[in-house]
């Protein structure tokens, strides 16, 4: 594991150090506890990347075991930013009803309600979306070397890119969901843009981080302008691209600054071009950049990944290494994880 530190708590409103079982204020949402289910992209939208049956049961079961936050899988926001063929839409007013009855699913069984929007860009290839795949700048992503050159977004596109955002996050408003996440991380559209690797603009958009994060910012302000107060918006951060020439850490805690300045709720940390699943490392192994990112904001982080053992995940809250913990892939094989984190936790608790 990765050398950690142990930094304040971050508590808003509480006396006692927070574990992992400690409730979250979040601008005006409450969290039962810290568990957080992170997007997982499940496979099984309809060919119209509609909401399913399957889909709603996928999150449902997940809030069921006692999550406090469920962050429902990615959803494109435009046909032309979409992933894959199995994916969900965001994208049309169609969408709505699914999606309107997997948030009410979610919040029947106490948690929180969240949407990730996203855009592929490069992420995404002609063979789905039937067009070339938009990028910052018309450059194969590193992590497809059979993918299509991307069409570099022009200056006039920029709006339509950002109107798409805001439209999916409104959409989202609709359907029920109490926070929308902005999908920055893992190669998609804005971790491209803030890549230095496939950013390769000498525009606004290009060059120096305040440049290379200015569709962040844009994204970030227009969908908070278009949402109620009592809408929450995060943002999914990649954190490092951990490949020679690509983002470093201190880049994103300054896009993490400004985001937290400029409106977003909480700081999800994750990996950048590398992905999220962290190959070959051991636990936690995203700590490290979550620490580095809570330094530099006044908001509430999350962190995901290697931390599906539920004293590790404690741990981390205890030490203020994050405020909320994402269990990935230990909850995809234990639909029942936080129901057996709960009471083992609630046992270690419990004063001898
Ligand atoms: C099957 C699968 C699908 C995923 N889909 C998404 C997604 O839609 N959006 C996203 O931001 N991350 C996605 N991720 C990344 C996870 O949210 C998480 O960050 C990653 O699995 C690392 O956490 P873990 O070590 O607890 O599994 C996915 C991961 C897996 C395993």
């Amino acid at each position: 594991m990765a050398k950690l530190r142990a930094t304040h708590s971050r508590n808003p409103g509480a006396g006692v150090m927070p574990d992992l079982l400690s409730p979250l204020s979040l601008q005006g949402l409450t969290l039962r506890n810290r568990i957080v289910m992170p997007p997982m992209w499940s496979g099984q939208a309809t060919p119209d990347g509609l909401v399913t049956p399957a889909i709603i049961e996928y999150h449902r079961r997940r809030a069921a075991a006692g999550c406090g936050l469920i962050i429902v899988e990615h959803a494109f926001v435009h046909l032309r930013g979409r992933h894959t063929a199995t994916q969900i839409g965001v994208h049309s007013d169609v969408a709505i009803e699914g999606l309107t009855r997997l948030a009410a699913a979610i919040k029947r069984e106490g948690a929180v309600a969240c949407l990730q929007i996203s855009h592929a860009g490069s992420h995404g290839s002609s063979r789905v979306i039937g067009a070339r795949p938009l990028a910052p700048s018309a450059i194969r992503h590193p992590n497809e070397p059979d993918g299509d050159v991307p069409e570099a977004v022009s200056l006039a596109m920029i709006p339509a890119v950002i109107a798409a955002f805001a439209d999916a996050a409104v959409r989202a408003q609709i359907a029920g969901f109490q926070a929308v996440e902005i999908h920055a991380a893992h190669g998609f559209l804005l971790s491209q843009f803030l890549s230095p690797l496939t950013n390769r603009r000498d525009d606004e958009y290009g060059g120096p981080v305040d440049h290379r994060s200015r569709l962040h910012l844009e994204v970030l302000r227009e969908v908070r302008r278009r949402l109620p107060r009592e809408i929450a918006v995060f943002v999914r951060l990649g954190a490092h691209d951990e490949m020679p020439g690509g983002l470093e850490i201190d880049d994103a805690c300054w896009t993490a600054a400004r985001l937290a300045e400029a409106g977003a709720a909480l700081i999800d940390v994750s990996g950048g071009l590398q992905g999220s699943r962290g190959v070959g490392k051991g636990p936690a192994y995203f700590v490290p950049y979550a620490q580095a990112i809570r330094s530099a904001v006044q908001v509430p982080v999350m962190v995901t990944g290697g931390l599906g053992e539920p004293d590790l995940a404690n741990r981390a809250v205890r030490e203020g290494w994050a405020d909320l913990i994402g269990v990935g892939r230990a909850m995809l094989n234990d639909p029942d994880w936080a129901l057996k984190a709960i009471a083992h936790l609630s046992m270690v608790r419990r004063p001898g």
